[in-house]
């Protein structure tokens, strides 16, 4: 088999066999295959797609080129929670501590930040010390004790996903059903999870901004977690605006203790308990939605989910100081504006371009070797549909270097449009699939 024919077979949009799917991956992720030939094959399948057959056969490979975890001698139900990935999108920090803080076993092997938008790693690592490279035995290790650990793919558990991963996020590969599937998919099987809720985005800021893409994706991650025996659940979401108000790395850590202390925004924290509500009902049938909302309430209430986020940060080697007086943080220097050019009521925000524009500002990476800039992004101020007057602030840009400041500042007029028609407020949980 060479990598050659395979790529020119899939360029012309025939299905690939399992075989040629393992000897392409497993090639790759042995760095016998380069870079460039598997941007090249990524390219095909985004271009192309793949039928379920062939998505499944790429999980699966994806999945066996590292180890499965196994949760056998867990005291409790074994569950997880991933996104497909938003702006702004908080939400893995705040569910996983407060479903731990209800007994639920949470084992969370997450990702960077991926294309426009961030990810749980990176937003981990603003916090100083945070360790979000354990071994698969210390993060076992540490699921059972503590009840949740937050780590990235390893060497060992889905090594092919993390080099994967990585060359979507640079060669814009990323928009694709059958490549967001089987990466979510391999992960969370790893996992060795017995319950999985996935949010799935849709509108401006998801990968998949239509609502059929959106729905066609959360059922294709649904089939798959079932064929794997893992009970799966998916929520779609809007993301036609960023969840809650800050966006950025260490912005989005101080909005999840906000969160964790009871007073988040309104939208992230709905989308959060719904979320977390689906989980503790597969963990016990009998628990009603209303009932699965008031535990989590009272476990942020009572102060034991932020308890059990300070202590999951010391055991990952995190300095929790910062998180208990988040101003001791390092800020951006450059802390700016940007005023809305008339009144009117906001129509829409373009919010992948605002991701986009994160990544100007070091908040995200353009390639794989980009270092992270914690402490820049933005703080929104307006939300869809809210009136707004003549300079009123739309947005606060929070930049280092200057340059990046005025180029983000001159391209915002491009992210809000602001209208004379009421506008409209989108839904924030549209269906529930599986
Ligand atoms: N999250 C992932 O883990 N993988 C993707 O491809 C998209 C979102």
């Amino acid at each position: 088999m060479l990598p050659y024919q395979i790529i020119e077979k899939k360029s012309y949009g025939k299905a690939l066999t399992p075989e040629e799917i393992a000897f392409f991956v497993n090639g790759y992720t042995r760095d016998d295959i380069p870079d460039y030939q598997m941007s090249a094959l990524l390219m095909a399948i985004f271009i192309n797609g793949m039928t379920n057959e062939e998505t499944l056969a790429l999980t699966k490979v994806m999945l066996e080129s590292g180890d499965r975890l196994d949760f056998a001698a867990a005291d409790g139900f074994v569950a997880d929670k991933h996104s497909t990935g938003g702006v702004g999108d908080k939400v893995s920090l705040i569910l996983a501590p407060v479903l731990a803080a209800l007994d639920i076993k949470i084992p969370m092997i997450s990702g960077r930040g991926l294309g426009h938008t961030g990810g749980t790693l990176d937003k981990l690592e603003s916090i100083p010390g945070f360790n979000v490279n354990l071994s698969g035995d210390d993060f076992q290790k540490m699921v059972l004790t503590n009840g949740v650990s937050l780590i990235g793919q390893t060497k060992n558990i889905c090594p092919a996903d993390k080099k994967l991963y990585a060359l979507r996020d640079v060669t814009a590969t990323v928009r694709s059903i059958p490549l967001i599937s089987a990466s979510i998919m391999s992960k969370k099987i790893a996992e060795g999870i017995q319950g999985l809720v996935l949010d799935v985005k849709t509108g401006s800021g998801a990968f998949m901004p239509s609502y059929d893409d959106s729905k066609a994706l959360a059922e294709s991650l649904v089939a798959i977690g079932k064929l794997y025996g893992i009970q799966t659940t998916a929520l779609i979401t809007d993301m036609n605006q960023p969840l809650g108000r800050k966006i950025g790395n260490w912005l989005e850590v101080e909005e999840s203790i906000a969160g964790l202390q009871g007073n988040g925004p309104e939208d992230l924290m709905m989308v959060t308990l719904a979320l977390g509500a689906e989980i503790l009902q597969m963990a016990d049938p009998q628990l009603s939605a209303e009932d699965a909302h008031k535990t989590q309430l009272a476990v942020i209430e009572n102060g034991a989910a932020l308890e059990k986020f300070m202590t999951t940060t010391r055991l990952h080697g995190g300095d929790t100081k910062v998180l208990e007086k988040p101003d001791n943080h390092s800020r951006a220097t450059h802390r700016v504006d940007y005023p809305a050019p008339r009144s009117g009521s906001l129509q829409t925000i373009d919010t992948m371009q605002l991701g986009f524009l994160g990544i100007e500002l070091d908040a995200g990476r353009r390639k794989t070797s980009d270092k992270i800039d914690p402490d820049t992004g933005f703080v929104i101020h307006k939300r869809l549909g809210e009136k707004v007057q003549t300079n009123e602030p739309l947005i606060t840009i929070h930049a280092n270097k200057k340059p990046a400041l005025d180029s983000v500042m001159s391209q915002m007029e491009k992210v809000f449009k602001i209208g004379d028609e009421p506008a409209h407020t989108p839904t924030l949980i549209y269906e529930k699939i599986g």
